[in-house]
């Protein structure tokens, strides 16, 4: 079996698990800190157990870093890193707002640049986005591009959850000059919709966003032909540590890229 399809399987696996328990008082239950530093709930530890009982099932000799979970290893001579959040946008699942997703990738090393598949499932529909790297990024099956062409209406990402003042002050100039700014609350969900062309420009510059939230994003904006750099516009690339936190900038094209950073002060 690919990589892929493991990946794919276990993203589905997640969605029947817990499709009908957003929103309900059980998504909540608390399970204390995570790996990556917020509240387990009752649904991330469902989902991750999914995905972790998949992978003994297949006997998939791997490495699993998981939000909740942290490091697991599941076989003395692993063939790289499953990067694993189980549920990208757990405040949304948890009151049952229906945008929150399952963020899985494969990575031959450790750092993100070594990210070869990808899967970021809709957890509210079950829609899949998915890609390896050199065959393309897909929507169920579908292959998909960001958009390249001037857009009817142009849609800026930006995630601002907890920014600083500094930030929404440099960040300022683009609300006062773009009407359609947005953001969702499920970072992978969101590259994956700009992936598909639905956002010219998905940024994120809080230096808060952990590799979990990311790496399935990161192969499937880079196979739907985005471009995709950290805060100082160098190719995305970090490791896969748990105290890494990034910014990230994933545009369309390089037009959009530089209108966009010319507003944002310095
Ligand atoms: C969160 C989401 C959210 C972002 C947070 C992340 P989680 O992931 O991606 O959009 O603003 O920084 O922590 O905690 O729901 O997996
Ligand atoms: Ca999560």
């Amino acid at each position: 079996m690919q990589v892929i399809e493991i990946l794919r399987e276990a993203s589905k696996r997640i969605y029947e698990n817990v499709k009908d328990l957003a929103g309900t008082v059980d998504a909540a239950g608390d399970f204390g800190v995570g790996a990556g530093g917020d509240i387990s709930r009752n649904i991330d530890i469902i989902a991750e157990k999914t995905v972790l009982d998949y992978l003994k099932e297949v006997n998939f000799e791997c490495t699993v870093l998981g939000e909740e979970c942290g490091r697991v290893e599941l076989s003395e001579n692993p063939k790289g890193f499953v990067i694993m959040d189980a549920i990208d946008g757990s405040a949304n699942a948890v009151r049952g707002v229906p945008f929150f997703c399952s963020s899985l990738a494969f990575a031959t090393e450790n750092k993100l640049s070594s990210v070869t598949d990808g899967v970021i499932t809709n957890l509210s529909n079950g829609e899949m986005y998915w890609a390896s790297e050199n065959k393309g990024a897909f929507f169920n099956n579908k292959q998909i591009k960001v958009h390249k062409k001037d857009p009817i209406y142009k849609i800026i990402g930006i995630n601002t959850s907890g920014a600083s003042i500094d930030l929404m002050t440099r960040l300022n100039p683009i609300y006062e000059n773009y009407e359609h700014t947005r953001h969702f609350g499920a970072n992978a969900l969101e590259m994956a919709m700009f992936a598909k062309g639905l956002m010219d420009i998905f940024i994120d510059l809080r230096n808060k966003i952990r590799i979990q939230d990311i790496a399935a994003g990161y192969v499937i904006v880079k196979e739907a032909g985005g471009i995709l750099l950290d805060e100082n516009l160098n190719q995305l690339d970090a490791n896969l540590s748990y105290d890494t936190r990034i910014s990230f900038i994933a545009a369309a094209n390089q037009g959009i890229l530089d209108e966009i950073m010319s507003k944002i002060n310095k």
